[in-house]
C-alpha cells in the first residue's frame, strides 16, 4: 500500500520505517529540509536504538523515501499525521499549529477516498475538527475520511514498541476505515496483537489518559519515596512489595528525580486544560498535583545537593552524570537531569556534565561544561550526581571513580547504584527514597548493641 507520513520526528520517522519494514511504500514528509536530507540518506537524525538499521533497510529497499514537498504525498491511500503538538507558549494547552498546517497542505491534494489517520497526541475533539476541515478543503465528492490511531511508543524503545506494540487502537467511523487500517497493520495483527476498535474521541483520549496514568504513577511512587526517607524505610523494597500485587504490577515504579521528556509533562497539562474546557475541574486538581509533585522532585534534589555542599554551592565543583530525560535517549526536552544541573549552576556551582548521547545539547551553554567521559566530569568533584538512569552509570567502578573525585559523596537520583560496593569504597551515598546513610549506620549499630 502507498502510505504517507507527515512529520518525521521520533514518532513519524520510526512509524515510517516500520511501515516500510512491513512491505508498504512510504513517503515521509517534513518541513525541515535538514532532517529530510539526513533521513533520505539513511542517516538517523536522533539517537534511538535500532532505528538507524531499520531506516537504512527501508531506504535501501527503495520503499522508504522522504521529501519536504507535500505534493509527493498526493497518491497515497493512507496518510498518517505524526507532527508535534507541543505545549502552547504561555499556556497549558496543546499548540496545534503544525497539525493544522499539515491538514491544510494535504487537503487539496488528497485522492478520492483517502484515509487521514491521526497519530499525534491531541485534545479530544480535534479529530472531528480535522474531518470538518478536510470536508471543506478537499475536492467535492472526494469523500475523505478521518481515523485516529494513537501511538504509545517510548523514546529509547521506539523501534521495539512500533514493531511489537502492546495494543493497536483503531478510532474509526466506518467499517471501511477499520478494514483499511487492519490492512496497514496486517503483519503485526497476525502476531496476535490486541486490537480495540472505538470512536474517534475515545481513541484521542486513549493516549492522553495513558500518559496521565503513567505520570500519576511516578508521582505516587515519588511521594512514597519521600515518606520512606522521612521514616528511614526503603523505597526499593516497598516498590518490590507493591509490584508483586497483580493489580499494581512491577513496571513503571522507579522513584527518582521525576518524569520529563517531550510527552508526559506537556500531555498531562494539555489533558487537564482540555478537561477544564469540558467542565471537568477535578482533572486539573488531580493532575495539577501530579505535576507539582514531579517538579518538587527536581527542587528536592537541588536542596539535597546544596546540603551536601554545606549550603555553599558557589564555586564548588559538581559532576552531573546524565543530561537526557531518560536513558537510551539523546532527548533533553523538559529533562529533570538538565533542570537539576542548571539550577545548581545558577546557584554558582561549577557544574560539569557527562551524558553518553545528549552532550551535543550543551554546546554553546556558558553555565554548564560538557565533558567527554565520566572521569573528566568527575575529576576534582566535591559532589557527584547521577541524574539519568544510563546503564553506563550503574556499572561504574566506585573504587576507580573514588580516585578522581575530591570528595566521595554521590547522590543517586535514579536509584541505579548498588549501595554495597559504593559504601565499601568509601563513598557517602545518598539515594532519593532511602534514609540518610549516617542514620542507617547508626540504627544498625544500635541494633547490633
Ligand atoms: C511516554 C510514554 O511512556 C509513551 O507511551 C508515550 O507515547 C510518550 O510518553 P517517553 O516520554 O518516551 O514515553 O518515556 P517514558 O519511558 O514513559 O519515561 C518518561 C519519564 O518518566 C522519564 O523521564 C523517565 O525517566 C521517568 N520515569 C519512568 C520514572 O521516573 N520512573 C519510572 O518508573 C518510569
Amino acid at each position: 500500500m502507498l502510505i504517507s507520513v507527515l512529520g518525521t520526528g521520533y514518532l513519524g520517522a520510526t512509524h515510517a520505517a516500520a511501515l516500510a519494514h512491513w512491505g508498504h511504500d512510504v513517503i515521509g514528509i517534513d518541513v525541515d529540509p535538514r532532517r529530510v536530507h539526513l533521513l533520505a540518506q539513511g542517516v538517523a537524525p536522533f539517537h534511538e536504538p535500532g532505528f538507524a538499521d531499520l531506516l537504512q533497510d527501508g531506504v535501501a529497499s527503495g520503499r522508504l523515501t522522504f521529501s519536504t514537498d507535500p505534493a509527493r504525498a498526493a497518491e497515497a491511500e493512507v496518510h498518517f499525521l505524526c507532527v508535534g503538538t507541543p505545549q502552547l507558549d504561555g499556556g497549558d494547552g496543546a499548540d496545534l499549529t503544525a497539525l493544522w498546517a499539515a491538514v491544510e497542505a494535504l487537503a487539496p491534494r488528497l485522492r478520492r477516498g483517502a484515509l487521514v489517520v491521526g497519530k499525534s497526541t491531541v485534545p479530544v475533539g480535534t479529530a472531528a475538527r480535522v474531518q470538518e476541515r478536510l470536508d471543506e478543503l478537499s475536492a467535492p465528492g472526494h469523500e475523505v475520511e478521518v481515523a485516529w490511531n494513537p501511538e504509545f511508543l517510548r523514546e529509547g524503545h521506539a523501534v521495539e514498541d512500533s514493531l511489537r506494540p502492546d495494543r493497536i487502537v483503531l478510532g474509526v467511523g466506518s467499517d471501511a476505515a477499520e478494514a483499511r487500517l487492519r490492512a496497514v497493520y496486517c503483519l503485526v495483527l497476525a502476531d496476535g496483537v490486541p486490537v480495540v476498535r472505538t470512536d474517534l474521541q475515545t481513541a484521542e483520549l486513549a493516549k492522553a489518559s495513558a500518559n496521565a496514568m503513567l505520570a500519576s504513577r511516578i508521582s505516587v511512587v515519588n511521594v512514597l519515596a519521600e515518606v520512606c526517607e522521612a521514616a528511614d524505610a526503603d523505597i526499593e523494597r516497598l516498590t518490590q512489595i507493591l509490584g508483586l500485587d497483580s493489580r499494581i504490577g512491577p513496571h513503571y515504579l522507579s522513584p527518582g528525580i521525576g518524569f520529563g521528556g517531550g510527552c508526559l509533562p506537556k500531555d498531562l497539562r494539555a489533558f487537564s486544560s482540555r478537561a477544564a474546557e469540558l467542565g471537568v475541574d477535578t482533572a486539573a486538581q488531580l493532575f495539577g498535583a501530579v505535576d507539582e509533585v514531579n517538579t518538587h522532585q527536581r527542587q528536592r534534589t537541588v536542596d539535597l545537593a546544596c546540603r551536601l555542599l554545606a549550603d555553599r554551592p558557589r564555586g564548588r565543583s559538581v559532576a552531573a552524570l546524565g543530561a537526557a530525560f531518560k536513558a537510551d535517549s539523546d532527548d533533553v526536552r523538559d529533562s529533570p537531569a538538565l533542570a537539576v544541573a542548571t539550577s545548581l549552576a545558577a546557584l554558582g556551582a561549577d557544574v560539569r556534565v557527562y551524558d553518553p548521547e545528549a552532550s551535543r545539547h550543551l554546546i554553546g551553554r556558558s553555565d554548564l561544561q560538557a565533558c567527554e567521559t565520566v572521569e573528566t566530569a568527575c575529576a576534582g568533584a566535591e559532589l557527584t550526581l547521577v541524574l539519568t538512569e544510563w546503564q553506563e552509570f550503574a556499572v561504574l567502578d566506585p573504587v576507580e571513580l573514588g580516585r578522581v573525585v575530591a570528595r566521595r559523596v554521590v547522590v543517586d537520583g535514579r536509584l541505579v547504584l548498588d549501595p554495597r560496593p559504593w559504601t565499601r569504597a568509601g563513598w557517602r551515598l545518598h539515594a532519593l527514597g532511602r534514609g540518610e546513610p549516617a542514620r542507617r549506620v547508626d540504627a544498625a549499630a544500635r541494633r547490633a548493641g
